[in-house]
């Protein structure tokens, strides 16, 4: 795992940013793995500026995310294909048929989660693949559990992911209590690992992920397992840990 310490949000976003711009760089027809949430926000807006200025081309680029909330349509607002349209696809020249996120309005989870493994394995492997970290360890939505996922799954989310999401609704009850995730096996086979964090509220899950055992309790652990991870987080994520971390290296 290499790690790069930010001084706070924004830094983490031009690091993250230029990490994701420099692989569509040097291979224009690149799969992306890529996230929502707060944590890439910021990347995003910055890879918006590099396609404006005219640096990055997505016109090849493939996009395959990692989770999207059962039981909402792509159109509404909270949905994660909402998200990623209204962050990045809209404002960049991806062809929509290159943008594959799991469609969270299918009922028939067997079905669904088998579509979706089948887009990532004949897609893949993922060239680069953007996390960010939920407060209790999560990657995608592969929530604390027995055993690591391979594939794609139906989650229910836990009490702690709900309350970090209700944030973005107007009220607790309307968060939906089960996501399609991408796996821990999908996420694994992805060349290359970008997680980013900020914050404070996400020390203790970077500490679990960096030191503590590989556990499926925490599944960002498993990243320990993978030859090319890199963290991009600011020092307030990396508080619990920074005595570890030499930044003059
Ligand atoms: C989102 C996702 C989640 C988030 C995580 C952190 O697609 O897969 O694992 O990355 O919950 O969320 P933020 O960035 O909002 O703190």
């Amino acid at each position: 795992m290499r790690i790069i310490v930010t001084k706070d949000y924004e830094e983490m976003s031009r690091k993250a940013a230029n990490i994701i711009a420099a692989q569509v760089v040097m291979k224009p027809n690149s799969v992306l793995g890529l996230a929502t949430g707060s944590s890439p926000i910021g990347a995003y807006k910055l890879l918006v500026e590099g396609y404006k200025k005219g640096d990055l081309d997505f016109s090849e680029i493939t996009s395959i995310n990692l989770d999207e909330y059962v039981g909402l349509p792509a159109y509404h607002n909270q949905s994660y294909a909402y998200f990623m349209n209204e962050n990045l696809f809209s404002h960049v020249n991806i062809k929509q048929e290159n943008v594959f996120l799991p469609n969270g309005m299918e009922a028939d989870e067997t079905k669904e989660c088998a579509r979706y493994d089948e887009i990532i394995r004949t897609l893949g492997p993922i060239d680069l693949q953007l996390l960010g970290l939920g407060e209790n360890g999560h990657i995608g939505f592969n929530e604390p559990d027995s055993f690591f996922a391979d594939g794609t799954h139906k989650v229910e989310l836990t009490e702690s992911t709900i309350n970090a999401n209700s944030r973005l609704f107007n009220s607790i009850d309307e968060v939906p209590r089960y996501a399609y995730s991408m796996g821990v096996g999908s996420i694994f086979r992805a060349k290359h690992i970008l997680l980013i964090a900020s914050g404070q509220k996400k020390a203790e899950a970077l500490r679990n992920t960096v030191l503590g055992l590989i556990t499926p309790e925490v599944p960002a652990s498993a990243l320990k397992l993978h030859d090319n991870v890199t963290i991009v987080a600011d020092e307030a994520a990396l508080s619990l840990i920074s005595a570890l971390i030499n930044k003059d290296e």
